[in-house]
């Protein structure tokens, strides 16, 4: 088949550790499905890059990346040294924006062997996507500080929503929400009291579902919409968002379902016109790094939707289900309440993803 050209790039922290996880079971899959994977290791869009050469990344960085079939990313941020607003405006937020990743993908669900945080919850009762606005709305850099110093000190940030970027990744959720069986989108919006751009979102909803007359439409407050993430779960199949309410959800999701750990994310360009990058939603976890014991899931799933976007659909099978085999199974890492190592996870996986023995 046609050559698969992968950067990764590992990043900070716990990036590093969960990166050479996520490659070997990639790696696995391309082994065992006949996938011609080529994979560009990048040292750059890390805080010791910043550390050495005073930026994140070099200039030519999107010369470098932008040939490529996909982006795999670990995390980024190591707050003791660079600023986070400094080394992820200088890195992830780039690559979305300029990359025009204007989705980003977070699907949600609760495994056998996983315990649950939440009471009387089984498998099947909570599975569902966070589809997250990546390219606008809250994430700006407009605004300012006036008077600074002074007790009139005022700060102001804008909030940016546009009908292009709202529409497009409302019609990406619609089409989700259809080809699903439930075919259920809530959409998390604050229109009594963000009273501008909330009420403009929701027309826009309206306006988009016009042409999904079989998904059934629920818009919600996100203070509620939060709320019942954790005590009805079971209500949502794809939830739509702007970017920062889709953040917040897509760590309180996973949290329901046991552990960031687990939850991986897909920042999409539909259209192919740049690479799409995949990556853990959780970051670099400064408090666990150099132990060796982050989950390597997150990582591992984010592997397997790479390669599913990329066309390969049975390697991305194989390795769910090879996750699926070891949360069942074991062994688990120490925030599913196990002792094993990172590598121990990856190696579980690998092996059962080269034998094709894990059944679902
Ligand atoms: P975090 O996700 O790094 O960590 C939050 C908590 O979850 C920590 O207690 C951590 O130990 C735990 N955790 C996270 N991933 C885990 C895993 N795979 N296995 C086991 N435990 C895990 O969030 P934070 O502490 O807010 O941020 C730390 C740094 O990461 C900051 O610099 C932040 O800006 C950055 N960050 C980067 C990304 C990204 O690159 N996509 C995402 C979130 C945060
Ligand atoms: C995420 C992260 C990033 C975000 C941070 C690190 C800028 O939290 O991918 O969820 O807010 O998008
Ligand atoms: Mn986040």
């Amino acid at each position: 088949g046609k050559l698969l050209r992968v950067a990764a790039i590992p990043g900070d922290g716990i990036g590093k550790e969960v990166m050479p996880e996520g490659l070997r079971v990639v790696q696995a899959a391309a082994t065992r499905f006949d996938i011609d994977l080529s994979v560009e290791h990048i040292e750059w869009a890390s805080c010791d890059y910043y550390a050495a050469t005073g930026s994140m990344m070099p200039s030519n960085w999107k010369s470098q990346l932008q040939s490529m079939d996909a982006i795999y990313f670990g995390a980024v941020g190591w707050p003791a040294t660079v600023p986070d607003h400094i080394s992820l405006w200088g890195s992830l937020l780039k690559f979305r924006r300029e990359f025009d990743q204007y989705i980003n993908l977070r699907p949600v669900r609760l495994f056998e062997g996983v315990p649950c945080p939440l009471s009387n919850r089984k498998p099947g009762d909570i599975n569902y996507f966070v589809v997250r606005e990546n390219t606008e709305g809250e994430y700006t850099n407009l605004g300012g500080v006036m008077y600074p110093g002074t007790d009139r000190e005022i700060v102001i940030q804008e909030s940016v929503y546009s009908r292009y970027g709202a529409d497009r990744v409302l019609k990406y959720a619609f089409e989700l929400a259809a080809g699903r069986e439930r075919k259920h989108l809530t959409v998390a919006t604050k229109s009594n009291g963000i009273a501008i751009s909330m009420p403009w979102w929701d027309s826009r909803a309206d306006a988009v579902g016009d042409n999904y007359p079989t998904v059934a439409v629920d818009k919600q407050h996100i203070d509620i919409l939060s709320a019942r993430f954790v005590l009805q779960p079971g209500r949502f199949d794809v939830v739509v968002a702007s970017n920062l309410f889709g953040d917040i959800l897509s760590d309180l999701g996973p949290a329901t379902t046991g552990t960031i750990g687990l939850a991986p994310s897909a920042n999409l360009n539909p259209e192919r016109n740049f690479p799409s990058l995949f990556e853990p939603v959780h970051g670099s976890a400064p408090d666990i790094y150099g132990k060796g014991i982050a989950n390597p899931i997150a990582m591992i799933w984010s592997g397997a939707l790479m390669l599913d976007f990329l066309g390969h659909r049975q390697a991305h099978d194989a390795i769910l289900r090879a996750i699926e085999a070891v949360l069942r199974d074991g062994p688990h890492t120490p925030d599913l309440g196990g002792k094993a190592s990172t590598e121990q996870i990856g190696r579980a996986i690998e092996q059962l993803v080269l034998e094709g023995t894990a059944s679902s």
